[in-house]
């Protein structure tokens, strides 16, 4: 039988399986190190992140001799050395000046003229291409060979992606022919809209988040560690331009592009050789007709002029040639008819209006539903459902709703009444002085928010669950088996249900259901923090706490505050009375009228109220009290194990933590003290293995006085 070792305790594995261990997790550590410096898309939590690596360090601590060279342990906190090395250009990769209508373009060419020195009726030719909306890569060909690719980065310092490259179709390997000894070829890679359908469409199959545009997934696919990914993404490449070279590469632009042809280069078809600004417009107008079909996204024309000794004259100006501009398109827009509001409720609470259109094509994409943004934005264009709107497209921004053809506007339509409740969850929806958006007091019992708000719940500054990670939490609340806090507490009756589902074994449940043990102990401030209260971060989370002592304490005031905030808006503006439960819980130090409000909104929701008497019932909830910094056990980590005499688990957790100490499950090298009471296990052996004072349950009585 193969045993998952994954599913093993630290301590529980042979040296053959900790090996194995090993060497998943410094694979997997090092993926999420990629994911979050790299990617700045971490795929797990921190508190997850960090189990790897405490795991990591515990099976080190066990097997000394398997720690490996590529060790998680030996990077800490700083980001991976593997990445991609830098490459200084050997002629700067520059961005172009915009230019947005007819009069711009003839000022640029009476740049040139003034420039150049040129007479009225001077021909200037000029190259006009589109302008592809990809990334900007430069190739490096020494002696014909492809040896050097790198991303434009800062224009002066890019990254080196040649095995990335070299994986990419029309990146010619080798160019034969009339060819400079040192050339850079430069142009754009960019995917195409078909090939970006299909990517996301797996991707989201996949679970894994979905590219936000053409763009973003050429340079996701691009900048990628191992090749063979980038390999199976259908990148394409356009050449326009060049860098270092050895050699005369044309004397004119059109002429460098025939060769670029000639070496295989794919040159884009729509390029036109133009004289004079009539026709760099009418290029522009038609290369704009084709925009719609032709299967991958451009922004604009660049106009290059023709002569390349003009070129070397004009020069540039800071990061942009004078000698080329790029003429933008319009944003695309067309008309439709705006169906229905809806309103989204995100995973923050915040309530986001959406327009749900009759589909429309924009720019060659199918539009059915464009952003509205917030309520103030509905009220200042008055969009109203039923009406015929103007929707517009511009690059990568979601479609929004640009204006309202009111003429068209039937009589009976009403103004939109933004709502003042939850439509997931029907809890009063609040929107706070100075901010635009409204959001959801539902918090805890919102569909929308529960994952988050689980997630974060259980996270490290909260109850600080270990083994219950942001993937578990979304798993069991797809299941229901975990809707609300409380009924994490209650997993520890539903043992064998857990240990029937696949991928756990014994020992994970086992594991699991101790660490919840553990924390079903915890302190006021800790609780308050993981109810996600908007405006409530620790520190206002240990302000409370500590003003409020008791849970209940806190529970009853906070109810009496909400009793006398509750009646109409108009009311709610008035400020606190004296003396009042409300006044009071304004007068803590820095926690001010809004955060006061937020607290009492988030209490005006019975759904709110039931969780919070609910987890009263479960849990242990401590005062917090200051810590004794006198004590020799504050800032110590210590691990109590078998059963004690003298005290409950509870009880002996709560005292050392309000000494300042931290009680964690399992021992580990950064434990301190680990408590043994009677029939202890593998953790009094564990410790002893790994030099950690073990102490009696007198002992520690003794060293925290009494
Ligand atoms: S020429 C010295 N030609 O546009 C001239 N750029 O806004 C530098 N781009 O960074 C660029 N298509 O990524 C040129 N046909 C084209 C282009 C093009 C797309 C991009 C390129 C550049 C950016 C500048």
């Amino acid at each position: 039988m193969t045993v998952d070792t994954a599913t093993l305790a630290a301590d529980a594995l042979t040296r053959e399986q900790a090996a194995a261990e090993l060497d998943r997790l410094a694979r997997e550590i090092a993926e999420h190190d990629r994911h979050y410096y790299q990617h700045d898309a971490p795929v797990i939590s921190d508190a997850e992140y960090d189990a790897l690596r405490r795991r990591n360090e515990a099976i080190e601590a066990r097997f000394a001799d398997l720690v490996r060279p590529d060790s998680p342990s030996k990077r800490v906190g700083a980001a991976p050395a593997e990445t991609f090395a830098r490459v200084t250009h050997a002629q700067p990769m520059l961005s172009l000046g915009n230019a947005f209508g007819t009069e711009d373009v003839e000022d640029f060419f009476a740049r040139i003229r003034r420039f150049l020195g040129l007479e009225a009726d001077d021909a200037v030719a000029i190259v006009g291409e589109p302008k592809i909306d990809g990334l900007s890569i430069s190739l490096r060909y020494e002696m014909g060979q492809f040896v050097l690719g790198a991303t434009r980065g800062d224009g002066t310092v890019g990254e080196n992606v040649t095995a990335n490259l070299r994986t990419v179709a029309s990146v010619p390997q080798q160019i034969t022919g009339r060819v400079p000894d040192i050339l850079e070829v430069r142009g754009e890679v960019y995917m195409q809209h078909d090939d970006f359908a299909r990517l996301n469409r797996q991707r989201e199959a996949e679970g894994q988040p979905v590219f936000a545009n053409p763009r973003n997934a050429a340079a996701g696919s691009l900048r990628q560690l191992d090749p063979a990914i980038t390999a199976s993404r259908p990148l394409h490449f356009f050449a326009y331009g060049w860098g270092e070279h050895s050699g005369p590469v044309g004397k004119t632009h059109w002429e460098f592009l025939e060769r670029l042809r000639s070496w295989a280069f794919h040159v884009n078809p729509l390029a036109g050789l133009c004289n004079g600004v009539e026709e760099v417009l009418a290029l522009h107008d038609e290369i704009a007709a084709t925009r719609a079909g032709l299967g991958f996204d451009i922004d604009g024309v660049v106009y290059k002029v023709n002569r390349i000794d003009w070129q070397d004259r004009l020069g540039q100006v800071s990061r942009a040639p004078r000698w080329a501009i790029a003429h933008k398109f319009p944003a695309e827009q067309a008309e439709t008819v705006l169906n229905r509001i809806t309103i989204q409720v995100g995973r923050t609470g915040a309530l986001t209006p959406v327009a749900n259109l009759a589909p429309v094509t924009v720019g060659g994409v199918v539009v059915s539903r464009a952003t509205l943004h917030n309520e103030d934005e509905i009220a200042r264009k008055d969009i109203r459902e039923g009406d015929a709107v103007i929707v517009q497209r511009a690059g990568d921004v979601i479609p929004q709703v640009v204006s309202v053809i009111t003429a068209k506007r039937r009589k009976s339509a009403k103004r939109f009444a933004f709502p003042d409740h939850c439509p997931e969850c029907g809890s009063l929806a609040l929107r706070e002085d100075g901010e635009a958006v409204r959001r959801c007091t539902g918090g805890l019992i919102c569909p929308a928010q529960a994952v988050e708000r689980l997630k974060h719940f259980v996270s490290r500054n909260a109850f600080d669950i270990e083994g219950l990670g942001g993937n578990h939490i979304e798993t069991f609340r797809t299941e229901g088996i975990i809707e609300t806090p409380g009924d994490i507490f209650r997993l520890r009756d539903r043992r064998s249900e857990l240990a029937d589902r696949g991928g756990w074994g014994e020992t994970s449940v086992e594991n699991l259901i101790d660490a919840i043990e553990q924390r079903s102990t915890i302190g006021l401030d800790r609780l308050i923090y993981a109810l996600g209260i908007h405006q409530v971060g620790q520190a206002t989370a240990k302000l409370l706490a500590l003003n409020y002592g008791a849970f209940e304490n806190w529970i009853e005031a906070i109810k009496a505050a909400t009793k006398e905030r509750a009646g109409n808006s108009e009311e709610k503006k008035k400020p606190a009375l004296v003396g009042t439960a409300f006044a009071e819980l304004c007068d803590i130090n820095q926690i001010g009228f809004s955060v006061a409000d937020e607290i009492v909104a988030f209490f005006s929701e019975p759904h709110n109220v039931a969780v919070l008497d609910d987890l009263g019932k479960i849990l242990t909830i401590n005062a917090l009290a200051a810590p004794a910094a006198t004590s020799p056990v504050t800032g110590k980590t210590a691990v109590f194990t078998g059963s004690l005499e003298t005290m409950t688990r509870a009880e002996a957790m709560a005292r050392a933590e309000s000494l300042g100490a931290k009680v964690t499950g399992s021992v580990s090298k950064k434990t301190d003290y680990v408590i043994v009471g009677a029939d202890a296990g593998s953790k009094a052996t564990k410790a002893q293995a790994l030099g950690i004072e073990v102490l009696s349950e007198d002992e520690w009585r003794e060293m925290i006085g009494g």
